[in-house]
């Protein structure tokens, strides 16, 4: 008996024009449009396998071995349906192919790194879902198609669609046919982007992105003015800069659509906080690093972003990466040994300094595990289409074992 079954896999990707704020909720339609550098997969990444089966009672899906619901009328039924739809009408057009579309599905998906990182694993997760579902129905589907899908799971998962540096543009119909994403330029234009993720230690539960982002589209007149007058001309000068390889104007942007989309959220009544004190300190640090560049006659050396949470991501190219990783080691000792995917150090390791001008007055150093790891990856890939081998459901069509 035939098995249709198909294992995929997405990246993580992380704004640098921020998406806050929707004007449909249930089909994902957002207030602006947004930009990101997605992450390479060798480093972060979703893993999903997918079967049909008609001897399975319903659709299923397990999270890192763990069951979720998949409620009526939710985000991930939403995804599913639409995905069956796109393979019974290629069953329509052409009878030979096999009528999978009404079987029952069994999900299997994982994350390579820890949900306890407070990393965004909505936007693999779904992206990898809609790339493992594509490649089971084998649909021929464009990626800008696949990510109007991925949009209804998660609205930065259409974004995991490709690989590069990416563009949400946010479309005007009520339908939402025009909100896509689109490719701005794939890694191999810019592979030079690395970037640095600070794991910040956060003991508390934040506000989600989903109700967060709402609150501020009811509350916030600062997210009005956002809207209206600073990301159209961010988005635009903000690809320029990518096309040019110009690093200096694409960090300039990137931090400060951080710094404003940390400003709507605290303009939400009641406010939101994301960042903490050593968020804060992160950003101390990365001003102080480019003001001795620029005071050298340089031009900007990193950019720091953060999402809705007290992570940080630093983008530099991959030149600077080094002196970053000395930087943050000086104010935040590690438990753990850095985890050197480039073999930056050599066999001395990490030390802790700054380089020659740093103002060390600009922050305070902290004790180990206040930035509990440190992640070294780059620009990468969009989602790929993975062997057998890789298949996250045994011959019973459950999730196997880590
Ligand atoms: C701060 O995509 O997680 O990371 O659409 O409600 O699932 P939902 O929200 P989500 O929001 C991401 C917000 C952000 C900025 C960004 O990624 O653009």
């Amino acid at each position: 008996m035939t098995v249709y079954q198909a294992t995929a896999s997405a990246p993580v990707n992380i704004a640098c024009i921020k998406y806050w704020g929707k004007r449909d909720t249930k089909l994902i339609l957002p207030t602006n449009s947004s930009l990101s550098v997605t992450l390479d997969q060798d480093h972060l990444r979703s893993t999903t396998t997918s079967r049909a089966d008609p001897s399975f009672q319903k659709d299923r899906l397990w999270l890192n071995g763990v069951e979720e619901e998949i409620k009526d009328g939710g985000r991930l039924a939403t995804c599913i349906k639409e995905m069956k739809a796109l393979r019974k009408q290629l069953e329509e057009k052409d009878s030979s192919l096999p009528k999978i579309s009404g079987f029952p599905v069994h999900i299997s998906s994982r994350n390579n790194f820890p949900t306890a990182a407070g990393l965004a694993s909505s936007a693999s997760g779904f992206a990898a879902l809609v790339a493992s579902l594509s490649a089971l129905y084998q649909l021929s589907t464009d990626a800008s198609q696949l990510s109007l899908i991925a949009r209804q799971g998660s609205g930065s998962a259409c974004r995991s669609l490709f690989g590069g540096f990416v563009a949400w543009q946010m479309g005007e119909r009520a339908d939402g046919a025009d909100s896509y994403a689109v490719e701005i330029a794939p890694r191999e234009h810019w592979p030079d982007i690395h970037a640095l993720i600070c794991v910040v230690n956060d003991e508390k539960k934040g506000t989600s992105s989903t109700s967060g982002m709402q609150r501020t589209v009811e509350t916030s007149p600062l997210l009005q003015h956002r809207i209206k007058h600073v990301v159209p001309e961010r988005m635009a000068a903000i690809s320029k800069a990518i096309l040019a390889r110009d690093f200096d104007t694409f960090a300039r942007i990137t931090m400060q659509d951080s710094n404003q989309f940390h400003a709507v959220a605290l303009d939400t009544d009641p406010p939101i906080f994301y960042m903490n004190d050593v968020s804060r300190a992160i950003i101390a640090l990365i001003v102080e690093y480019n003001r001795v560049a620029v005071a050298n006659g340089g031009k900007l050396k990193a950019a720091y972003t953060y999402d809705a949470g007290p992570n940080a991501v630093i983008y530099a190219p991959k030149e600077n990466i080094k002196e970053i990783v000395e930087l943050i080691v000086k104010y935040f000792p590690q438990a753990d040994k850095f985890k050197d995917p480039f073999e930056l150090f050599g066999a001395a390791g990490v030390q802790g300094k700054v380089v020659e001008g740093f103002n060390e007055g600009v922050a305070k150093p902290y004790g180990v595990g206040a930035v509990k790891g440190l992640i070294h990856t780059r620009v990468g890939d969009g989602p790929r289409t993975l062997g057998a081998e890789e298949a996250l459901l045994g011959s019973d069509g459950l999730p196997l074992k880590a």
